[in-house]
């Protein structure tokens, strides 16, 4: 009979044929069976094997079974193993063998019955079976915790590197933001610092209108006595400084009145050359990097002049013993890796200044566009040269980039959008050649502002040129006066409260087509109100006698203008 899962049953008697009719008679039970001769041979098999039930012959000759089976106990590993005993039985010693613990202990008495003989085997293989099977699974189970423990340590490590990886994406995210929170907190910075110098320059523009208006009269009623003309001369060119210092402002509050126009930048760094040579001075070398197919670009031609002129002189001052400074441009499309981010999408010109001066560290770099910000010490630099050029390049739709090191020299590049074929080219009046001799009448002019302080000045200016000026300080006047005053030409402030400037000019239009209109703008009208007025003569603040003898010139009605319109 075959056993899918035998176990092992030692058979241990002396004589042979006893041990063979154990054989015959377990054989059908399908375990394995092992037979020993003596004492010694079943403990070695023992040792050797996983025995589940040792048949012992009580009696043999080199040794007792009851001594082998005490022997056998006596071993850690055999306590489980169960004993079966032939024997004419002396329950004493059976009672004594009962004593150990564990291990199952029977006996089978002599003439052994076989079917006992197999029943009481059997009894113990099939518990020895049994306990074995649970050991495996036991084992499997411990196995299987092993393997599942393993698992769930993978997943754990696995779900700790998952959260390692979000954390890391948070606080990159985190930097990210707390960047462009920085990024907008220094873009609203310069906006409003842009608002209030916008407006300091605005009044500054007024004030110093003013002063040379009332300065030029002076200079002419003194025309005899040297010593005031030097004062005034001097007077003069203090307000100019002042007046060129209100353009900065005005360019870095990106409320600079721009004509931008298609320019080609190698000719207009050509026409630079005697200027900035007079400018570096001997020390710093001049070198010209500009690639000869350049598109043109859309700039106020003027103002790039003054934005490249700025960047040669802060080149210069940063390299006090001499050095180099090189222009550099080139075409460039956005998107491109290395345009300011502000950038909208298509063509530009990269022109880029490069220094081999003392270059700045990180701080000084950060703030080197600040307005205001200068190393330089007061009195010598007013630190709007930078915030100057970005002004102008984010006015014209470009922008401005700074690369920079301690020691490693400046470049500055500044991009600037591709003309593109149309340039516009809007009016402005202060840049008409003088034809002041073109008018030789006088005429009567209604100004219109409502700063008395400008009004007087500019009135002071029309009536040295030997015009009738009538003042008035708004629009309503302006309007009641025309009613009954004979007028050849208005000039009229735009920024006013109630009716401005341009509202007027509408009026007055409907009513006196043929009387000439002209609107003297400061900083305040240069934005939002320009495309409702594209045709209006324009006087950009502030202006001088001569400006305003070209402007009477071109658009105050002749006497016979006035006679025309009459008949
Ligand atoms: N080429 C350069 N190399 C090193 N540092 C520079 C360079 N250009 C500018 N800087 C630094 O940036 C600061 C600001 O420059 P910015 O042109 O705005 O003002 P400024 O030159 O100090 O004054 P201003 O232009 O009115 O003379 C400078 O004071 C200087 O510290
Ligand atoms: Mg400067």
């Amino acid at each position: 009979m075959s056993n899918p899962d035998p176990v092992e049953v030692l058979l241990v008697d002396d004589h042979p044929a006893k041990l063979l009719s154990y054989e015959v008679i377990l054989s059908e039970l399908g375990e394995t069976l092992i037979k020993a001769g003596s004492a010694r041979e079943a403990l070695a098999a023992l040792l050797k094997r996983d025995i589940a039930v040792v048949l012992i012959d009580v009696q043999m000759p080199d040794l007792d079974g009851f001594e082998l089976a005490a022997m056998i106990r006596e071993h850690p590993r055999f306590r489980q193993t169960a004993l079966i005993f032939v024997s004419a039985i002396h329950l004493s010693e059976l009672d004594r063998m009962r004593g150990y613990e564990a291990g199952g202990v029977d006996y089978v008495p002599v003439p052994v019955v076989p079917q006992v003989l197999r029943a009481k085997v059997r009894v113990f293989a099939e518990l020895h079976r049994k306990t074995r099977a649970l050991a495996r699974l036991n084992a499997e189970l411990e196995q299987r915790v092993i393997e599942r423990t393993a698992d769930l340590e993978q997943s754990r490590a696995a779900l700790q590197q998952l959260n390692e990886e979000l954390e890391a994406r948070i606080d990159e995210k985190t930097r990210e933001r707390e960047q462009a929170l920085a990024q907008l907190f220094e873009a609203q910075k310069i906006d409003t610092i842009g608002q209030l110098t916008g407006g300091v320059a605005h009044d500054f523009n007024n004030l110093l209108m003013a002063m040379l208006g009332s300065l030029e009269i002076l200079r002419k009623r003194v025309a005899d006595d040297p010593r005031s003309q030097r004062l005034l001369e001097n007077a003069i060119k203090g307000a100019e400084r002042g007046a060129a210092l209100t353009q900065r402002l005005l360019a870095f509050a990106r409320r600079q009145k721009l004509r931008p126009e298609s320019v080609d930048i190698r000719k207009l760094v050509a026409g630079m050359q005697d200027l900035l040579d007079r400018a570096l001075g001997p020390h710093v070398h001049l070198r010209n990097n500009l690639s000869a197919d350049l598109p043109p670009v859309l700039i106020d031609a003027n103002q790039l002049e003054l934005a490249i002129l700025n960047l040669a002189v802060n080149a210069r001052d940063a390299m006090p013993d001499g050095g180099d400074i090189c222009f550099e441009a080139a075409k460039a499309d956005v998107p491109d890796g290395t345009a300011p981010s502000t950038l909208r999408e298509g063509s530009y010109v990269r022109l880029s200044v490069i220094d081999t001066g003392i270059g700045m560290d990180g701080e000084t770099l950060a703030r080197a566009s600040e307005p205001f910000f200068t190393t330089k010490g007061v009195g010598k630099g007013t630190g709007l040269g930078l915030s100057m050029v970005q002004g102008l390049a984010a006015q014209s739709g470009g922008g401005v980039l700074l690369t920079s090191r301690k020691g490693e020299g400046l470049r500055v590049d500044l991009w600037i959008p591709c003309a593109d074929g149309a340039a516009a080219v809007p009016i402005h009046v202060t840049q008409r050649p003088a034809a002041a001799a073109a008018v030789h009448h006088a005429c009567t002019i209604l100004l219109v502002d409502d700063d008395p302080l400008v009004s007087v000045g500019t009135a002071a200016m029309l009536e040295d040129m030997g015009h009738e000026v009538i003042e008035v300080n708004s629009g309503a006047e302006a309007l009641r006066m025309l009613e009954d005053h004979d007028v050849d030409l208005l000039i009229t402030d735009h920024a006013m409260p109630g009716m401005n400037g341009t509202e007027l000019a509408n009026r007055v239009r409907a009513r006196y087509p043929a009387l000439g209109i002209v609107l003297a703008t400061g900083y305040a009208d240069l934005g939002d109100d320009e495309t409702t007025t594209p045709d209006l003569p324009r006087l950009t603040k502030p202006f001088s006698q001569a400006d305003l003898a070209n402007i009477v010139a071109e658009y105050a009605r002749s006497p016979r203008d006035a006679k025309d319109a009459a008949a």
